[in-house]
């Protein structure tokens, strides 16, 4: 059986965008594939975080993966800070990596255009750590959105870097990218991707929005003075965004969706997307109200965790070893 990863970060609440284009598909994948599925905290970390608030995101992320449908009988949902394997073989890759080749991502870019001052060095080195929770388990497929696609090129890069140098232990992993749902972009500049840390809490829907403020923030999204209801992502982007979100919520084809609102107006077509986006997170939400504060949670993840590092220790071990590190005793 194939083995997926992934993870996502407990840095604010999850959007729509962390939904549609990552933790939807996880579901679907359980049932075919060996998975592991991260709230990867020590990612996190890379910009300031509040102690308090990170502990309690970093339950809320666990509870929003289960309540999303996440069977801890078939995945392994765990916490990345409670399996040290994932900074040892970080700390690893980082020593395999160039400054170079991470200073030309473009997370890293984009995080630190205001100087490199201001940026932690762990924003740098944040790609080695991720190729670190990819490679631990022999993954063969990351299923992420289009915006971890530079990271997962990196990620074989040192896999590949890695095997020639040393030793042959690490699988080189596919990246996974949904075909619709991949870049949800933000409701009020939407050639810009939807992310929860954007300041202006209009540009996204949150995971746990209630009813009145996904429609609210579905009406104000920005659109275009055409009032026609046609995929055009160059010159209508918040159309197409809609369009977007609506098509993988219901699962109605965008084509569909322009043959049924070729006549209607703006006002009855984002009434209609705000309506599949709370039928699509209500169910969700409500698993997530009696998971949040249950016992239940810990013992997944206890559980997770041990089943973790079980494996994760294993290739951390062999890695070890291939590079020259710690002892080899004599028998
Ligand atoms: P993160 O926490 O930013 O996002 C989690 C997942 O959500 C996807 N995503 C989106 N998809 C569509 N539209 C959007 N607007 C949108 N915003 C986010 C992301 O592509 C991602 O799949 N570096 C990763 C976390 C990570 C990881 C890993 C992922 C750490 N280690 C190992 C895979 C494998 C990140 O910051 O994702």
């Amino acid at each position: 059986m194939k083995t997926i990863f992934s993870g996502i970060q407990p840095s604010g609440t999850l959007t729509l965008g962390n939904y549609l284009g990552a933790m939807k598909h996880f579901v679907d994948l359980q049932d075919e594939y060996n998975c592991y599925f991260c709230i990867v905290d020590e990612h996190a970390i890379t910009v300031p975080q509040e102690r308090l608030k990170l502990r309690d995101n970093i339950k809320s992320l666990a509870a929003l993966y289960v309540a999303s449908g996440i069977d801890v009988n078939k995945s392994t949902l765990f916490i990345q800070s409670e399996v040290s394997a994932h900074t040892q073989l970080g700390w690893m890759l980082q020593c395999v990596s160039y400054i170079g080749e991470l200073e030309r991502m473009t997370q890293f870019k984009d995080k630190s255009q205001g100087g490199k001052e201001g940026v932690t060095s762990g924003l740098l080195t944040y790609p080695p750590l991720m190729a670190a929770d990819i490679l631990l388990y022999k993954t063969d497929i990351v299923p992420v959105g289009e915006d971890q696609k530079q990271h997962l090129e990196l990620t074989r890069n040192l896999a590949q870097r890695f095997n020639n140098k040393y030793n042959d232990i690490f699988t080189v992993p596919e990246v996974r990218i949904p075909k619709s749902g991949a870049r949800i972009m933000s409701l009020q500049e939407p050639t810009k991707k939807m992310s929860k840390s954007d300041t202006n809490q209009k540009a996204f829907i949150s995971m746990l929005d209630d009813e009145k403020k996904i429609t609210k923030k579905i009406k104000s999204a920005v659109t275009d003075s055409e009032g026609i209801v046609k995929y055009d992502k160059e010159n209508k982007p918040g159309i197409a965004n809609l369009l977007t979100i609506y098509s993988v919520c219901s699962g109605i084809s965008i084509a569909e969706l322009e043959e049924k609102y070729k006549d209607a107006g703006y006002g009855i077509f984002k009434a209609d997307v705000a309506e599949a986006v709370v039928d699509t997170l209500k169910p969700i939400q409500e698993r997530y109200d009696q998971l949040i504060h249950s016992d239940e949670l810990d013992d997944m993840l206890d559980q997770g965790a041990e089943h973790a590092s079980f494996h994760a220790d294993k290739i951390l071990k062999k890695a070890k070893k291939a590079m020259g590190l710690g002892r080899v005793r004599k028998k």
